[in-house]
C-alpha cells in the first residue's frame, strides 16, 4: 500500500516538474524537451550585468588597488568529499579557507569549487581571453564575510576563476581526476584517495598576482548579479594524459559552459603586477581526459 502511494506520488510529480522546467545547458536543451536552455533561464539570467564574458586583455585598465591575495586555509590538506550535482563536480570546501587581499572590500570564505569544461577541447572554459576559450575552468566561490544587510550586494560572492590548459603533468591535481571516475551519475559523491589542498590545485603562488577582476553574476541560474570576478592569467596546467583519454568510453558528452555575455558598459580591471603572463594557445586537437571521466554526468 504504502509503495503504491509512493509511486502514484511520483507519477503526480513528473507534469509539475515539467512544468517548472529545469535548467540545462544547450546541447542538453537540443536533446530534451524536457528542460530549458540558456537563453530562457531565469531569474536574473537575461539582465545585464551577467557572467561570463571575454576579457580583451590589452584593454584591461590596470588597477592599483588589485595587490595580491592572502589565502588563509589554502594550505590545509584533506580528502575532499567531490559530488555530482547534475550540472557539474563539486568540492565542498567546509569552512576552513578564506581570503583577503586582491582589491576585495572585505573577507572572504571559500564554500566550494566545481568545474567546467566542454566536449570541445578549447571550448571548455567560460571566460574567454581575447577570444580564446581554454579546456576548462575551475570556480572556487567564496562568501562575503560580515554580510550586513542594506550593503551593496554586488560583491555578496567573490568567485576565483582558473582556466585550465594542457601542460606538464600535475600530480597534485590527480586525487581529483581520478575521483571523478567514481561519480558518474547525478547525485553520487565519493571521497578523495589522498589528501590535497586548495594550493594544489592551483598554479603557483608568485604566478597569482596576475588577475582580471570585473563584476558579474553567477554563471547558473538565477544568475543573480552579486558576484565579484577575479579571473587568473595563468592557467592550471594539466598534462596530456590527464586531459585526453583515448576513450571505450564512448558515452555522451555535455557541455556545462554558459555562453559569453556582453560586457556592457562594465569596465574590466587588471591586477598592476608588471609583465605579461598571458595563457598560451590551445594545440587545437587535444580532447580533456577529464572532459571524458565526467562523460556522462549531465544525460
Ligand atoms: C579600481 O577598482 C576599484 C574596484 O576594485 C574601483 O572602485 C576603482 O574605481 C578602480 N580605480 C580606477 C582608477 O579605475
Ligand atoms: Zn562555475
Amino acid at each position: 500500500m504504502r509503495l503504491l502511494l509512493a509511486l502514484l506520488a511520483l507519477a503526480a510529480s513528473r507534469p509539475l516538474a515539467r512544468a517548472e522546467s529545469h535548467w540545462c545547458y544547450a546541447t542538453q536543451a537540443k536533446d530534451s524537451r524536457d528542460c530549458v536552455g540558456p537563453d530562457q533561464w531565469g531569474g536574473q539570467c537575461q539582465k545585464d550585468r551577467q557572467s561570463p564574458i571575454n576579457i580583451a586583455t590589452t584593454k584591461a585598465r590596470v588597477n592599483e588597488s588589485l595587490g595580491p591575495f592572502s589565502f588563509s586555509g589554502y594550505d590545509k590538506k584533506e580528502k575532499w568529499t567531490v559530488q555530482n550535482n547534475g550540472h557539474s563536480v563539486m568540492v565542498s570546501l567546509g569552512n576552513g579557507a578564506t581570503i583577503a587581499g586582491g582589491g576585495l572590500a572585505s573577507p572572504y570564505r571559500a564554500k566550494q569549487l566545481h568545474l567546467h569544461w566542454s566536449r570541445v577541447p578549447d571550448a571548455g572554459s567560460e571566460h574567454s581571453l581575447d577570444g580564446d576559450r581554454s579546456a576548462m575552468e575551475m570556480h572556487i566561490v567564496h562568501e562575503k564575510e560580515n554580510k550586513k544587510e542594506a550593503q551593496d550586494p554586488k560583491d555578496e560572492i567573490a568567485v576565483l576563476a582558473f582556466l585550465v590548459e594542457p601542460g606538464n603533468k600535475n600530480e597534485d591535481f590527480q586525487p581529483l581526476v581520478e575521483a571523478l571516475s567514481a561519480i558518474p551519475r547525478p547525485m553520487m559523491s565519493t571521497t578523495m584517495k589522498q589528501s590535497i589542498s586548495l594550493f594544489d590545485l592551483l598554479p603557483e603562488k608568485e604566478k597569482l598576482r596576475h588577475y582580471f577582476r570585473y563584476l558579474g553574476s553567477l554563471t547558473t541560474p538565477g544568475c543573480e548579479e552579486k558576484v565579484v570576478w577575479t579571473v587568473f592569467a595563468e592557467p592550471i596546467q594539466l598534462h596530456m594524459d590527464q586531459l585526453y583519454y583515448d576513450g571505450e568510453q564512448k558515452q555522451k558528452m555535455t557541455d556545462n559552459v554558459r555562453p559569453l555575455q556582453p560586457r556592457g558598459q562594465r569596465p574590466v580591471f587588471r591586477s598592476q603586477a608588471p609583465g605579461q603572463l598571458l595563457p598560451s594557445p590551445l594545440p587545437a586537437l587535444l580532447a580533456p581526459t577529464l572532459t571524458c571521466l565526467v562523460a556522462g554526468f549531465l544525460r
